[in-house]
């Protein structure tokens, strides 16, 4: 059965469950907005409640629904069993392909009248509007573009290891790994959580294989370019890199193991750009305190990972007009200059919209705009594939348990991965 056929059955028992209501509101709210997230790290935290200010300025009440879990798998099942019965919150975060499933099942209103009044489709991207929208209407509204092929570095811990750059190739990464082990850090922090795997291994896909490597792979899933002997490479690499993270990773949330790099026990993280965030609420500067460079081998190419809030259609009882402004309010006060700038200097993303003033980022904000737009002409802005926005989520489920089992797998043999990776990703199509 494909996500859209789950996640239809699962709806469909929608009426059997009794409502509940919002959390009291004060007295003079103009209306209620609840937000269903999973910012939930100290970083992330920050930046979502800029979101919530910008709206109580405006009269509104913000209910803040957050679901702990890095790369949201936790905050989707709470979501579902909220659709499930028939109480959904007035948004979520929802992202890529998925929204047109979650549209598709008619759960999703539109927000066409906040996006015409305020041009959203200048504003944004084609790219970033159609997948916002549900035959031919926006039903979500994106709030950042997040990079995830990088590598994070603390440049202190380098020196002490006698490390003079980061790691532009795999060679100097494995280099950099020996160097740092023998000086007594933990190389790469790395939590063992499935979609953090998966996270470095589209890294080492994209590294080895190229833009068309992970096109061919990740989107047309090419029986092939999934079972061919670059695949293996992929795999081995893979295993190379797991004998320098930390041996204490294991379940281990992200942003716990991005302090290990910040408070200068580990020397290097691959994650993408909100770990800057964690960064950033720690109070270090980029370009000095840490560095930031595109995993190696991927330079040139920028995956990308767009978070947007779907706007749910609410249920009979929540249906006011004040709750239904408030859910609006959402929708233009997320696409603004004010809360771009903010959200997105605490968030570690660069903002959805491309006429704002970069130099306002620090240097790896720059960086990933100006890497986004170059990538854009070179035909390698690539879809994360970790991160919901190349598959259906039943496809990268698939994905997520072959590359977890292989690494939890000391014997697990590399040449047979890729063959387990096509048949796992047929099953769920
Ligand atoms: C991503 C999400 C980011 C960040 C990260 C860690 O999937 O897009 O905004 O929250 O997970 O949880």
């Amino acid at each position: 059965m494909n996500s859209f056929n789950r996640l239809a059955v699962v709806i469909s028992l929608a009426t059997l469950f009794p409502l509940s209501a919002y959390a009291a509101a004060p007295a003079d709210s103009k209306g209620t907005v609840e937000v269903v997230h999973w910012w939930t790290s100290g970083g992330e935290a920050k930046a979502v409640e800029v979101l919530k200010k910008l709206i109580e300025k405006d009269g509104y009440t913000w209910q803040d629904s957050a679901v702990a879990g890095g790369g949201g798998a936790a905050a989707m099942t709470v979501l579902k069993t909220r659709a499930v019965s028939g109480n959904p919150p007035s948004a979520a975060q929802i992202k890529g392909p998925d929204i047109q499933d979650w549209a598709a099942l008619g759960l999703l209103t539109n927000v066409d009248e906040v996006a015409k009044a305020n041009k959203w489709d200048t504003l944004l991207s084609k790219t970033v509007s159609d997948t916002m929208k549900y035959d031919g209407h926006y039903v979500a509204v994106p709030v950042n573009i997040h990079r995830v092929n990088w590598l994070w570095t603390n440049p202190e811990v380098f020196k002490k290891a006698g490390i003079d750059k980061p790691p532009t190739t795999l060679e100097e990464l494995y280099a950099a790994g020996d160097k740092l082990k023998a000086a007594g850090f933990i190389p790469l922090a790395h939590g063992g959580q499935p979609w953090q795997d998966s996270t470095v291994f589209e890294d080492m896909v994209l590294s080895i294989m190229g833009p068309e490597g992970y096109k061919k792979a990740f989107i047309e899933h090419d029986e092939k370019t999934l079972t061919g002997p670059q695949m293996t490479e992929v795999f081995t690499n893979l295993k190379k890199l797991q004998s320098y993270m930390d041996p204490d990773g294991t379940g281990q949330d992200w942003n716990l193991e991005a302090a290990k790099v910040i408070n200068g026990k580990a020397g290097m993280q691959i994650m993408g750009d909100w770990a800057k965030s964690e960064w950033a609420a720690a109070g270090k500067k980029a370009g000095t305190d840490f560095e930031c460079v595109p995993f190696p081998g991927t330079q040139g190419s920028f995956t990308y990972n767009i978070d947007s809030l779907a706007m749910f259609k609410l249920a009979k009882a929540k249906d006011t007009a004040g709750n239904r402004a408030a859910q609006n309010d959402v929708a233009k006060v997320a696409l603004e200059p004010e809360f771009q700038y903010v959200f997105n200097q605490n968030k570690g993303s660069i903002p959805v919209r491309g006429d704002l003033d970069m130099s306002k980022f620090d240097s790896c904000g720059q960086a990933s705009a100006k890497d986004f737009a170059a990538a854009g002409k070179s035909g390698s802005q690539l879809p994360s594939m970790a991160h919901n926005m190349a598959t259906s989520l039943a496809v990268q489920g698939a994905i997520f348990d072959v590359v977890t089992n292989f690494m939890s797998d000391k014997n697990a043999d590399p040449a047979k991965a890729g063959k387990q990776l096509a048949s796992a990703i047929k099953a769920a199509q």
